[in-house]
């Protein structure tokens, strides 16, 4: 089989290196790739969000299978449009990458289908907002609807933070038409889990749990940011949690988008928050989790392209699917000031040494090439990943390997893997 995997992160060469490893597969594109990319993958230059670009690509080259990374594409229904063309695509249409692209049809989707989220309502007014705020308590969240690549969800301490938000939002336009309406929602207090589900339109296959660290600095401070690691599995997601998850939101939304007749083929990623009160759903994805995908998929025993054409296909629920025991840990080398300002171009050097190590793997998200170096090219760098038998041996391999590892202004925390 031919593949192409569109996207150009760590998630995409996570994807890119399990897909390497298909027995079904001869050769992979990625659609645009990165410097780590371009070791399993021939690159090519088309942005992730030209869809026509891509299925012209597809087309030409008779891709048999096209794996979507990000949302933007998704959102932009870029299932609709190869499947239109009788291509083979592995993600969900524009009406199922909604639950991803507005939340005020995800919250709405879970109130009418009775899968467990916090309060909320929806407002479009400044000063309806404001006049109704009180009632949510503090400390508040306030979301944009649209998709604001991670930053738009503030959780306001008081009144007065609450506001600026609203206004920020709705009134300042900060993130444009992605918040020309916005969620106020009750803020949940408990320990977060990320569970991703393979589905195939009727059956869904949960696979290992994971949690991410969304904070840039050690012990959760400072600014939320993409990811700064990620552990497989998650700390505090029990048997009973387990069960009730897949009971009472797994198996129900996948229950309520047969019954709302969307048809949805791909991976749904429920960001949970488990409280006093039984698991809540914050947020869906409509597409593998960044940096979770680097620990799951590092825990993959199966095929994942075996699994991808059973989704496809609508044959889940006769597919195998095997994970490993063994733990697994991966950590963000950033550019020093992410997620805010920050510096490109540096040379990465001491990778090799760094993929020496036993059960270490490192994924690339923002590197390039650049004649034979690989330089620092985005805000996220590289996700230093390792499995072992347990996180106290994962953590100490990651942690080697980013000794070994250097760029300048480097930044990572030091408490990815701790409880
Ligand atoms: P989201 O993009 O909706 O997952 O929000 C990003 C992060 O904000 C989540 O991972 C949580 O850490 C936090 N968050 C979102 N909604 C809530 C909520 N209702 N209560 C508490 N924290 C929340
Ligand atoms: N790690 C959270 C996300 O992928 O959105």
């Amino acid at each position: 089989m031919k593949v192409l995997v569109v996207g150009s992160g760590g998630r995409e060469h996570t994807l890119v290196w399990k897909i390497a490893q298909s027995k079904l597969v001869e050769k992979i594109y990625c659609a645009p790739g990165n410097g780590g990319i371009g070791e399993l993958a021939e690159c090519v230059d088309i942005a992730a969000d030209d869809i026509k670009g891509l299925l012209n690509f597809a087309l030409d080259n008779s891709i048999d299978l096209t794996v979507v990374g990000p949302e933007v594409p998704l959102s932009l229904g870029i299932a609709d449009c190869f499947e239109e063309k009788g291509m083979r695509i592995f993600g969900p249409g524009g009406k199922g990458a909604m639950l991803e692209s507005s939340k005020a049809f995800s919250k709405d989707f879970m109130i009418r289908n009775k899968i467990p989220t916090a309060a909320y309502k929806v407002y479009y007014e400044p000063e309806e907002a404001k006049f109704e705020l009180d009632g949510f308590g503090y400390p508040v969240v306030i979301k944009a609807d649209g998709l604001a690549a991670g930053k738009g969800v503030i959780i306001a301490q008081n009144r007065e933070d609450a506001i600026s938000a609203i206004d920020d939002i709705l009134t300042v336009k900060k993130f444009g038409d992605a918040g020309s309406r916005i969620i106020v929602e009750e803020f949940l207090v408990g320990k977060e889990a990320s569970i991703l589900a393979f589905v195939d339109g009727k059956v869904a296959a949960p696979m290992v749990s994971a949690q991410d660290y969304k904070r840039a600095l050690d012990n959760d401070g400072g600014l939320n940011t993409g990811g700064m690691g990620a552990v497989s599995p998650a700390f505090y997601y029990d048997d009973k949690t387990t069960a009730i998850v897949e009971r009472d939101i797994i198996q129900r939304t996948v229950d309520a988008l047969k019954a709302e007749d969307i048809c949805y083929k791909g991976v749904l990623y429920f960001g949970i928050m488990i409280t006093e009160k039984g698991p809540k759903v914050l947020e869906y994805n409509t597409r593998f989790g960044d940096p979770e995908t680097e620990v799951v998929l590092l825990r993959l025993e199966s095929d994942l392209v075996e699994i991808m054409n059973s989704v496809i296909d609508g044959k889940l629920g006769a597919q195998k699917i095997q994970w490993k025991v063994e733990q697994a840990v991966c950590v963000v080398m950033a550019s020093g000031g992410y997620p805010e300002h920050y510096e490109k171009g540096y040379e990465i050097k001491g990778l090799d040494k760094a993929a020496k190590i036993d059960g270490v793997t490192v994924f690339h998200a923002g590197t390039k090439k650049v004649s034979d170096r690989i330089v620092t090219s985005g805000g996220r760098v590289l996700v230093v990943s390792a499995i072992a038998k347990d996180f106290n041996l994962a953590r100490e391999k990651a942690y080697k390997a980013i000794g070994d590892i250097g760029f300048e202004k480097a930044h990572y925390r030091r408490d990815i893997g701790r409880m």
